[in-house]
């Protein structure tokens, strides 16, 4: 009797996963439409919605037809977008952004008188400088601190309109100071500012250089991105957005960096966003294109990861249609 109570009961974790309900009942991690948040491409135009050939099922919109998707988002729980802007004309100094009546600034007060939704706006000049890069050019670089100024200037734009958040995507050292404390001074200090903190010079932004249509005319990015060798510069690089005064905290891109966003978790009690860039949604529609996965359930699984690595928002071109997914249920 001694003997049978000393021993130890065999492991069987099998027992957890027996019927789907238990398996329901024991599951650690959630996806919820509510944290989720759609990216989308604005450009000029009437009545345009014009598909992003490689990224299928994502379309650029007008101002005027960006309602009917977001209308979409909304009826299925997605609350929240996140907006870039295609201009028409490209200068070096990306005056588009920064025009009050350019297509971002227009889209904000679209979709905000129509909708009771969180709206970000991205904050950056690549897609409105005919070079291409995030910022002003100076020499064969980028010029921190000339850029500072026009990326303040154009969250002041959005703002203006009534975005909730301001999201600086450029990659510049203090560019979440500069925009806070512009904000700040134009009472628009009930703004969140989320910092692409963490922002690693990756080649899964391929797809969104041809629907922002941003790829640099020359070199590259590697001299304002972190390099994906490098999480404890990230881990640094998130510390200095938060003194800075960032509200939301950003980790991209999200599947091949998993680790950086649980690492994240772990040290800062701020909220956590993980963007899953254009190419993590472009593998999943052509692998499973090709009958190679099964989109839906890849999908899941990667948007069920990013969470379980601690991520609290999901910034994910699949935003829709995990949305009616998990109405649907598995
Ligand atoms: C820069 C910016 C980029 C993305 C978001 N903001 C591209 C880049 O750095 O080239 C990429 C997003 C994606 O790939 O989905 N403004």
């Amino acid at each position: 009797m001694l003997r049978e109570r000393a021993r130890r009961p065999e492991e069987r974790l099998r027992r957890l996963r027996r019927t789907e309900a238990l398996r329901e009942l024991l599951r650690e991690t959630k996806v919820y439409p509510s944290s989720l948040m759609a990216p989308i491409f604005v450009r000029d135009g009437v009545g345009v919605v014009e598909a992003v050939e490689a990224m299928p099922g994502v379309n650029r919109f007008s101002v005027d037809t960006v309602s009917e998707y977001v209308g979409r988002l909304v009826e299925e729980g997605v609350r929240s977008v996140l907006l870039f802007g295609i201009p028409r004309k490209k200068d070096e100094a990306g005056s588009q952004a920064y025009a009050p009546d350019g297509v971002v600034a227009r889209a904000v007060r679209e979709l905000k008188s129509h909708f009771d939704i969180v709206v970000a706006a991205d904050v950056c000049l690549c897609e409105y400088t005919s070079h291409g890069h995030c910022g002003v050019v100076q020499g064969n670089g980028v010029s921190n601190d000339l850029t500072l100024p026009l990326l303040t200037k154009a969250a002041l734009c959005y703002a203006e309109a009534g975005a909730d958040i301001l999201a600086p995507s450029a990659a510049m050292d203090r560019q979440v100071m500069a925009i806070r404390s512009g904000m700040d001074a134009s009472s628009y200090e009930d703004r969140l500012v989320m910092g692409y903190s963490a922002k690693f010079s990756s080649s899964f932004y391929g797809p969104f250089r041809e629907a922002a249509r941003s790829a640099p005319a020359f070199g590259d990015r590697k001299g304002y991105q972190i390099s994906p060798a490098n999480s404890r510069e990230a881990m640094r690089e998130i510390d200095s957005e938060v003194k800075e005064g960032a509200d939301i905290v950003m980790v991209k891109p999200a599947l091949p960096y998993l680790d950086v966003i649980s690492k994240a978790r772990a040290r800062y009690d701020l909220p956590l966003a993980a963007y899953s860039v254009s190419g993590e949604y472009s593998m999943i529609k052509a692998a499973s294109a090709n009958g190679w996965l099964d989109e839906k359930s890849a999908a899941m699984e990667v948007a069920t990861s990013i969470r379980r690595a601690g991520a609290d928002i999901i910034i994910t071109y699949f935003a829709e249609q995990l949305a009616i997914w998990l109405k649907e249920g598995s």
